[in-house]
């Protein structure tokens, strides 16, 4: 069976802890979507492996596969690999030949049009990843599979590196240098070609999991970013490319919406919200300067909700993993949720670290937004609309600091009453069972209700 994890909100919920809970039932490990943006962190054996490209499953002796649905930038690829190795790791890493690579040229443009788009920057990760779907949109994209043929390889980087070459320099005015030169291009991605049929990485991926769960292989499902951060469901357009939601799993792996369907689809939820980059966020506490629209240091500073929004970011480690930027810390959204929640028909919830608002005297939900006069309880389509909604709060009593390590070995009873209460609330809001509580960012820190892979 295959068993989706997805981001309910915008990215960074402890996907990674999830899968690397769960993931221990499963056999293959598949991303569907996204390429080094996604970072994400895996504790094993008391070890951190910080990793944005390598499924998390890897780490722990899993077959992780780059689903075609990725964008993959080869260097990435195998310094994560080299680096796992290094350490004693022997990761098994399949890469679909359908999936897109990520070429030096996306990586400039990602970070010339993000300065030129000034208010409607998204804030990316300067990664190259819109770029490179733009491109795989566009049909003048490089597949994995074109690495493994050098005169596909050529013939393709001579269509296209003039045009993005062309587009540095006589639209955006920028200077160009070896990342868009042909034949520099040709010898370095003909070797990571060479290297990926030496390591017999290439696969069909949609075959090659299909086969697994003929076999009877369980297979996780593992979307990076999140609900509100997909470019269909999400805050347009400050929105990662591709479609972290659940539907994109099966387009991106290959796999027969019956046979995701047929599995079960887990939201993972953040007990609060945080966000990486630009655009509104009716939640919001404080703010961070360079992120928040409008944001005034002068009268920022030193308040009680900045002061809060301090404490989450520094108890919930709210600084990301792959670019180090402080995150916007909020409230959780539950408009945002209740859109998520439909957009990928959620099965089952784990909802992360409770224990960062362990000693608050209050914790307040967005329950419903007031929009044009109204109330609403899901996001409105626009984030122009959205960036009009002022949250209504419910407040919540807050529950006491305890030995998390001790709750997780005891269960969902030992969790503090309070706290029961606030993750019931989620639970009845969104229509979906809690299959798991993270109480700690440690995999035994985890208070687990339901393993999925046991209820079929
Ligand atoms: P891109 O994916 O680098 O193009 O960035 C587009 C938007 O998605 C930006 O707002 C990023 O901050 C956000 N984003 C991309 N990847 C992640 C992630 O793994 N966690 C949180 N936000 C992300």
């Amino acid at each position: 069976m295959t068993v989706t994890i997805v981001g309910s909100q915008l990215g960074d919920e402890g996907k990674g802890g999830v899968v690397d809970l769960y993931g221990d039932a499963a056999d293959v490990v598949a991303r569907y979507q996204g390429g080094d943006n996604a970072g994400h962190t895996v504790v094993h054996d008391g070890e951190k492996y910080k990793l944005s490209l390598v499924p998390s499953g890897a780490v722990r002796g899993k077959v992780g596969v780059l689903g075609n649905g990725c964008v993959v930038n080869p260097e990435t690829l195998f310094d994560e690999i080299d680096t796992l190795r290094e350490r004693g790791l022997e990761p098994d890493v399949r890469v679909a030949e359908r999936a897109h690579v990520i070429l030096p040229y996306h990586r400039a443009l990602d970070g010339i049009e993000e300065e030129e788009k000034e208010d409607l920057a998204a804030g990316t990760t300067k990664r190259g990843i819109g770029p490179t779907y733009e491109d795989k949109a566009g049909r003048r994209g490089v597949r994995i599979g074109d690495l493994l043929d050098p005169e596909v390889l050529r013939e393709r980087l001579e269509y296209v590196v003039p045009q993005k070459k062309a587009l540095a320099e006589d639209v955006f005015g920028k200077e160009t240098g070896e990342e868009f030169d042909i034949d520099h291009l040709y010898e370095t991605y003909r070797e990571y070609g060479e290297r990926l049929a030496e390591e017999e990485m290439t696969v069909d991926c949609g075959t090659f999991l299909q086969e697994r769960i003929d076999d009877g292989d369980n297979v996780m499902l593992e979307g990076a970013q999140g609900t509100s951060l997909d470019i269909d469901h999400g805050v347009y357009p400050y929105v990662t490319s591709s479609n972290p939601t659940a539907g994109g799993a099966t387009v991106g792996t290959g796999l027969g919406p019956t046979v995701v369907g047929d599995g079960e689809v887990i939201g993972i939820v953040k007990a609060y919200l945080s966000r990486v980059g630009t655009g509104p966020l009716p939640t919001e506490l404080g703010g961070v300067e360079g992120q928040t629209p409008d944001y005034d240091a002068d009268a920022g500073a030193g308040g009680d909700e900045e002061a809060l929004a301090t404490t989450i970011r520094d108890e919930g480690g709210e600084y990301g993993t792959v670019t180090g930027r402080p995150r916007r810390v909020g409230w959780l959204d539950m408009p945002m949720l209740r859109h998520a929640a439909r957009a990928n028909g959620f099965t089952g919830l784990a909802i992360n670290h409770i224990d960062v608002l362990a000693g608050l005297d209050e914790v307040k939900v967005g329950h419903s937004y007031e929009f044009d006069g109204d109330e609403v309880y899901t996001m409105p389509p626009t984030t122009e609309q959205w960036g009009r909604c002022e949250a209504t709060f419910r407040t919540f009593d807050g529950w006491p600091e305890v030995d998390w390590a001790d709750v997780a070995a005891e269960g969902y009873d030992a969790i503090p009453e309070n706290a029961r209460t606030y993750l019931e609330y989620i639970s009845d809001e969104l229509d979906a069972p809690i299959y798991a509580v993270g109480v700690g960012p440690g995999r035994e820190e985890t208070v687990i209700a339901e393993n999925p892979y046991e209820s079929q």
